[in-house]
C-alpha cells in the first residue's frame, strides 16, 4: 500500500465514525441538524483527526473509542471554525470545498448556531472520553490542550488578527501560528498525550506541529492564490509566489528533520512530504 492509499484508508475509517456520530444527532432541531450534518459530511481532508490518531499510535496507544472521541472533537472544532470563517462578517465566502457555504445554504443565523453547536459537541465528546475511559488524567490533559488551542490564545486569537485591516507583515507569523498551526499542533499533542508520550516527546511533537501547521497555511495560500481576496494579509500577497514556495520548501525540510529524531515517525514523514507537495 502506498502512502496515498494508506492516508485514504485512515480517512475513510474516520469518516465511518463521523457518519455514525452524525446519525446520533437526530434529536437536534431539523434546521440545526441539516446545517451541522451538511458541514461535517461535505468532504475535507480530515487531516486533524488523522494526525491525532496517528500520534496516539506513535506513542504506544490504541485508536480505541476514547481516542476516536477526540478525533471527532477536533474535526468538530475545525468544522465550526470553517463555518464561521466563511460568514459575511469574516471572509464572506460563498463556496467551500466546491459547495455552497453553510450560511449560503441555511442562512446566517443557522450557520452561526451550527458553529456554536459543533464547538459544544466537541466538549461533550471530550467529557464522554473522560467519563467512559480508564485514563482520566491523560484525557483531561488532551482536552485542555485542544481547548487552549481553539480559544483566544490560539485559533480565535489568530482569526481576530487575520481580520485586522492594518496588521501588516510583522503579524503574519503570529496569525499563521495561531489561526492554523495551533489546532493542528494540538491535535498532535492531544494524540501524543492519549498515547502516553513522555515530556521530552511532547516537546518534540509540539515543535513539529508548529512548523507543520505554518507550512500548511503557506500551502493553503498557494492553493487559494487565484480565489483569495487580494486585500487579505497573507504571506503570498506580501512576498509573492516564488518566495512563498521557497519558504514552504525550506520549512517543510525543517519539519521533516524534526521527525528524524523521533521513533515511529515514518507515516508523519510521508504525510508531511505529501501534503506540502499537494498530493492530498
Ligand atoms: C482549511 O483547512 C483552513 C485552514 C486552516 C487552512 P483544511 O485544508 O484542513 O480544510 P478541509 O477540512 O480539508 O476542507
Ligand atoms: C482559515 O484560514 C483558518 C480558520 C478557519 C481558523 P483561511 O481563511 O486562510 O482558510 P480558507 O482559505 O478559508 O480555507
Ligand atoms: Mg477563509
Amino acid at each position: 500500500m502506498n502512502f496515498t492509499e494508506a492516508y485514504e484508508k485512515r480517512k475513510t475509517e474516520f469518516e465511518g465514525y463521523l457518519k455514525q456520530f452524525v446519525s446520533e444527532l437526530i434529536t437536534f432541531p431539523k434546521e440545526l441538524l441539516d446545517a451541522v450534518a451538511y458541514s461535517l459530511l461535505s468532504g475535507g481532508k480530515r487531516l486533524r483527526p488523522v494526525l491525532l490518531l496517528e500520534a496516539v499510535r506513535m506513542f504506544g496507544g490504541q485508536a480505541d473509542a476514547c481516542a476516536v472521541n477526540f478525533a471527532l472533537a477536533v474535526e468538530c472544532i475545525h468544522t465550526y471554525s470553517l463555518i464561521h470563517d466563511d460568514l459575511p462578517c469574516m471572509d464572506n465566502d460563498d463556496y467551500r470545498r466546491g459547495q455552497l457555504t453553510c450560511h449560503k445554504k441555511f442562512g446566517e443565523a443557522n450557520a452561526v448556531l451550527a458553529g456554536d453547536a459543533l464547538l459544544n459537541i466537541a466538549y461533550e465528546l471530550i467529557f464522554g472520553a473522560v467519563r467512559l475511559g480508564n485514563n482520566e488524567a491523560r484525557y483531561v490533559r488532551a482536552g485542555s490542550a485542544l481547548a487552549a488551542a481553539a480559544g483566544g490564545n490560539g485559533m480565535v486569537g489568530g482569526q481576530v488578527c487575520d481580520l485586522l485591516p492594518d496588521a501588516g507583515v510583522d503579524a503574519l507569523q503570529y496569525i499563521y501560528e495561531k489561526k492554523t498551526a495551533a489546532l493542528i499542533g494540538a491535535a498532535l499533542r492531544a494524540g501524543a498525550l492519549i498515547g502516553g508520550a513522555r515530556e521530552e516527546d511532547l516537546q518534540k511533537i509540539d515543535a513539529f506541529g508548529k512548523l507543520f501547521g505554518f507550512c500548511f497555511q503557506l500551502r493553503d495560500d498557494l492553493l487559494d492564490k487565484d480565489t483569495e481576496d487580494v486585500g487579505k494579509n497573507t504571506y503570498l500577497h506580501a512576498f509573492g509566489q516564488q518566495k512563498t514556495a521557497a519558504a514552504l520548501k525550506e520549512k517543510t525540510v525543517a519539519a521533516i528533520e524534526l521527525l528524524q529524531n523521533m521513533e515511529n515517525a515514518a507515516f508523519l514523514v510521508e504525510l508531511t512530504s505529501a501534503f506540502m507537495a499537494r498530493d492530498i
